[in-house]
């Protein structure tokens, strides 16, 4: 193994803590496989102490894992083209999701660096998609392992932020849902979806879905709420407490996140990069 450098579990399900490595550019290409094979296994990955960092060693760190894309399709990164800022002033991410599901090739890894946190909460959980596929019993499987779905940008937005807004969405959130739907996106995914890398079946769903393909918009809320609740089983997920200095790593092809919003209307800024992803390939290839 390399020395100095260790691995904590978090959960059984998915999490662990990586400990002993200084993120950056410079990072030998056994450490570079080490995190990436920790990533693989754990899904979501945690590393304190990083506050060396900037936007730009975060992105040359990241260059070695993948190729970073643009910020975000639609929403330009406010300082730097590859970065996204992920600012409470302009919304808040509380609701469950995989990253840019909308667009044909989903971004395989995010990396999300903490800049400005909150006195109390404004944790972020993640879980685990892979499992939820696996404990699924086999009659579910047989259905799901057939099922599409239509993933937009311009999902049910409101819906997600009106019972923490109350009172009004405010100016900048608008604003800022604008330029998130000021180009559409719409495609079509396999709901169950095998990891090029480890070739494991993971659900691929998440607040960007509309509608699964073949159903009626009832049976289709339905079977999405009975999967998302498979997801996001409190066994299924891990909580991270951010603290100064903080880097999270997912696997965005095995993973969906939720951002707590608890935490008032204290600033809290993340900035995140995404690393390029394939097309998502059903279990018929
Ligand atoms: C995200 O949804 O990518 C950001 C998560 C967070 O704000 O913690």
């Amino acid at each position: 193994d390399i020395s100095g450098v260790s691995v904590a579990r978090l959960g059984s399900g998915i999490g662990a803590r990586v400990d002993g490595v200084r993120l950056g550019g410079d990072l030998d290409a056994d450490t570079v496989a080490k995190v990436r094979a920790t990533l693989l296994a754990h899904k979501v990955i945690f590393f304190r102490g990083q506050q060396h960092l900037d936007d730009a060693g975060q992105l040359a760190f990241g260059s070695l894992l993948g190729e970073p894309t643009l910020a975000h399709p639609t929403v330009r990164g406010r300082q730097n083209l590859n970065v996204l800022p992920i600012d409470s002033d302009y919304g808040k991410a509380n609701s469950w999701h995989t990253d840019v599901t909308f667009v044909d090739r989903v971004p395989a890894i995010s990396i999300l660096r903490a800049i400005t946190l909150p006195t109390y909460g404004g944790t972020t959980v993640w879980a685990n998609t892979v499992t939820a596929y696996e404990t699924l019993p086999p009659s579910l499987k047989a259905l799901v392992d057939q099922l599409w779905a239509v993933h937009t940008n311009a999902y049910d937005y409101a819906a997600n932020i009106d019972e923490l807004r109350i009172g009004g969405v405010d100016v900048k959130t608008e604003e800022y849902r604008k330029e998130f739907v000021s180009d559409l996106y719409e495609t079509e995914h396999p709901v169950v979806r095998v990891h090029p890398e480890t070739g494991e079946r993971a659900l691929l769903l998440g607040h960007f879905v509309k509608r699964l393909i073949g159903l009626s918009s009832t049976e289709s809320q339905a079977v999405f709420n009975l999967l998302q609740a498979r997801v996001t089983r409190l066994e299924n997920t891990v909580r991270w407490d951010w603290q100064d200095g903080d880097v999270a790593i997912w696997d965005n092809r095995a993973t969906q996140h939720y951002a707590v919003a608890d935490y008032d209307d204290q600033p809290r800024r993340l900035h995140r990069i995404t690393l390029a992803g394939d097309v998502p390939v059903s279990v018929d290839g």
